[in-house]
C-alpha cells in the first residue's frame, strides 16, 4: 500500500476537493438542511480540509441565500462557493452571498446538450455561447473566482462542446466543470471528454477541469476517477453521495481511492481523512437518509469481519482483509470507552479524539447528557458519545423542548402518552392515545403544539449492540411545501421518537420558505 506521502506530491497532481453536500446533496428529495446544520457541516468540511464548500443556490430562496453568506463567513480556509443559472439575477445573488468569504467562489452553469437547448432552454447553439460569455464575463466582474459547467455535458456534441469551454475560458473561468448530469457516461468515454477538450480548446492548460457525476448506473465514483486519469484535477463530491436521484460521486470514496491506490493513482488530496465518519454520521442525522450497513468506507460493516476465516487472518495481522485502517476514516469501532466515573478533562480529550472542539456551554451540557447516560447504560461507547453530542448540537436554542414523558403500552389497546412539552417557556401538559405508542406520543405532541405538518419519515435504529442501546429516531416533516428533519437519541425509544419530532418541528418554524427555481437559465445574455 503506497501512502500519499510516498507518491510525488507535486502541484500538478493535487486534486481539488469540491463538496457539494449542501447543493446538489441538498436536492436529493426531504434532504433540506437548515442554516444550523449547513453551518455545523460547513466547520466539519472544513476541519476535514475540504477545498470547495458549495453552500447553496442563493437565488432560490432567501434560506439558500442567508445560509451560503453566514457559511461564508465563518469559513476562512475552504472556499465558499454559490451556485447561479446564466441570468443576471443569479449571479448577482451568488455574488452577494459569497462577498463575505475570505475566498469565495460563483459557480456558473448552462445546458449545453441538445436535449436541454431543445426542451428545455430553447436556445440555439449560437444562442448558448452568447450566454456562456454574458454569463462568465459578468460573474468575473463580481468574483475573482469562477468556476463555469456544462450542464448535460456528457450528451453534448464534441464540437460544440470544445465551443462552449473555450468561450467560458475567454471569457475568464478558472475552473470548467464537465458535469454528467444524468448519470450517463461510462470511465473510457468520459476519460475521453476531458482528453479532447484538454489538447484541443485553447486556453486549456489554463485552467483546472472538474468532475462531476451522477450514480445513476452505479459509476459516478469511477467515472469521476478516469477523469482525474485524463487530466481532471477538482472532483465534485457529496458526503455520503448524497445527491440529485441516484446522487453523486461519494466524497469518501474518492478520497479513500486516490489514498488508498496512490500507487495505480499517483494523485493527492489535502483531506484529513479522519473527519470521514463523523461528517457522514451528521449528514446521514441531519437529511434522516441512512448509511447502508455494506456502504463503502462509511457502512457499519465496512471494517466488520465476520467469517472465521477473515476474524483469524485479521487479528494475525489486519494487512490480511484490511486495505486501509478503520482510524484512517474515523472509524474508531465500538471500543468501550468512559463509564460513569470519567471526568470531564477525559471526556473532552474523548470528544477532541471523535473529531469535536466543543466551546464551553456545548461542553457542559454534552457532559451532563454524558453523565445522564452513563448512569442508564452500563457501557459507554465511542458511537454513543457521537450520538449524544450531534443530538446536542442538533437541539441549540429550541422553541418547544420535552420535559417529561410516560408511556402505555403493551397488547391492551389503545397505548396512551402523558406528555409535558415547554412551549416558549411555559409548561403544557396532555395524555392522548394513538395506534401504538409512537402514534400516542405523537398525538400528545400535536395536542400541546398544534400544527399542519404531515408527517414523512419516522426512523429508528440503535446506535450500537445491544438491548440497553440508544436509539436514534429521525423524523421528516412536511408543511405547506417546506420540509424539516429531526433526530434525537436515547436509551428510551419513546422519549428518543417525541424528542426527534419536536426537534423536526422547532427546526420547520426556523426555517424561510423555499422556492424551487424555475427552469428558466439564461436572461439577459
Ligand atoms: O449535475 C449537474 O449538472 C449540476 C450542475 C448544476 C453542476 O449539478
Ligand atoms: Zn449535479
Amino acid at each position: 500500500m503506497t501512502t500519499p506521502e510516498a507518491s510525488a506530491q507535486s502541484e500538478k497532481n493535487r486534486v481539488v476537493i469540491f463538496d457539494t453536500t449542501m447543493r446538489d446533496g441538498e436536492q436529493s428529495p426531504g434532504a433540506s438542511m437548515s442554516m444550523e446544520e449547513k453551518l455545523e457541516l460547513a466547520k466539519i468540511l472544513e476541519d476535514m480540509r475540504v477545498d470547495v464548500i458549495e453552500a447553496g443556490f442563493p437565488i432560490a430562496s432567501n434560506g439558500d441565500f442567508e445560509a451560503v453568506r453566514e457559511v461564508a463567513k465563518i469559513v476562512t480556509e475552504s472556499t465558499v462557493c454559490g451556485l447561479a443559472r446564466a441570468g443576471i439575477a443569479d449571479i448577482e445573488r451568488a455574488a452577494e452571498a459569497v462577498r463575505p468569504a475570505k475566498r469565495g467562489r460563483i459557480h456558473t452553469f448552462l445546458s449545453t446538450s441538445p436535449q436541454h437547448r431543445d426542451y428545455i432552454l430553447r436556445m440555439s447553439q449560437a444562442d448558448v455561447l452568447d450566454a456562456v460569455t454574458g454569463s462568465v464575463t459578468h460573474a468575473r466582474n463580481l468574483c475573482g473566482d469562477v468556476e463555469w459547467s456544462a450542464q448535460d455535458a456528457t450528451r453534448t456534441e464534441r464540437d460544440f462542446l470544445r465551443r462552449c469551454v473555450e468561450a467560458a475560458i475567454r471569457a475568464g473561468a478558472q475552473t470548467i466543470n464537465i458535469p454528467d448530469t444524468v448519470g450517463y457516461t461510462y470511465p473510457s468515454e468520459y476519460a475521453e471528454v476531458f482528453k479532447d477538450l484538454i489538447e484541443n480548446v485553447p486556453g486549456a492548460d489554463q485552467v483546472i477541469f472538474s468532475t462531476h457525476c451522477h450514480n445513476d448506473l452505479g459509476l459516478a465514483v469511477a467515472n469521476s476517477l478516469a477523469g482525474v486519469q485524463a487530466g481532471a484535477r477538482q472532483v465534485e463530491v457529496a458526503v455520503n453521495g448524497i445527491g440529485e436521484r441516484a446522487g453523486n460521486a461519494a466524497l469518501e470514496e474518492i478520497v479513500m481511492a486516490l489514498r488508498v491506490r496512490a500507487d495505480r493513482l499517483p494523485y493527492w488530496t489535502g483531506i484529513q481523512s479522519q473527519h470521514i465518519t463523523r461528517a457522514s454520521r451528521y449528514v446521514s442525522a441531519i437529511t434522516g437518509f441512512p448509511v447502508q450497513f455494506n456502504k463503502a468506507i462509511v457502512g457499519k460493516n465496512a471494517f466488520a469481519h465476520e467469517s472465521g476465516i477473515h476474524q483469524d487472518g485479521v487479528l494475525k495481522n489486519a494487512v490480511t482483509y484490511e486495505i486501509m485502517r478503520p482510524e484512517d476514516v474515523g472509524q474508531g469501532g465500538s471500543n468501550l470507552v468512559m463509564g460513569k466515573h470519567s471526568g470531564r478533562h477525559a471526556f473532552r480529550e474523548k470528544l477532541k479524539g471523535l473529531g469535536y472542539d466543543l466551546g464551553q456551554n456545548a461542553l457542559n451540557e454534552a457532559f451532563g447528557r454524558f453523565k445522564d447516560l452513563a448512569d442508564k447504560k452500563k457501557h459507554v461507547f465511542d458511537d454513543d458519545i457521537v450520538a449524544l453530542v450531534d443530538d446536542s448540537l442538533a437541539r441549540g436554542q429550541d422553541r418547544i423542548q420535552v420535559k417529561a414523558l410516560r408511556v402505555i403500552a403493551g397488547t391492551e389497546g389503545p397505548q396512551e402518552a402523558h406528555l409535558t412539552l415547554v412551549v416558549d417557556g411555559e409548561e403544557r401538559s396532555a395524555t392522548a392515545t394513538g395506534d401504538g405508542p409512537v402514534d400516542a406520543v405523537f398525538n400528545a405532541i400535536h395536542e400541546l403544539a398544534p400544527h399542519g405538518a404531515v408527517l414523512r419519515l419516522f426512523q429508528v435504529h440503535a446506535v450500537t449492540e445491544g438491548t440497553d442501546a440508544q436509539a436514534q429516531v429521525s423524523v421528516r416533516l412536511e408543511e405547506d411545501g417546506r420540509i424539516a428533519t429531526g433526530q434525537a437519541a436515547d436509551t428510551d425509544t419513546l422519549t428518543a421518537s417525541a424528542m426527534a419530532y419536536v426537534n423536526a418541528l422547532n427546526n420547520l418554524s426556523a426555517r424561510k420558505e423555499k422556492t424551487a427555481p424555475a427552469p428558466i437559465v439564461a436572461s439577459g445574455f
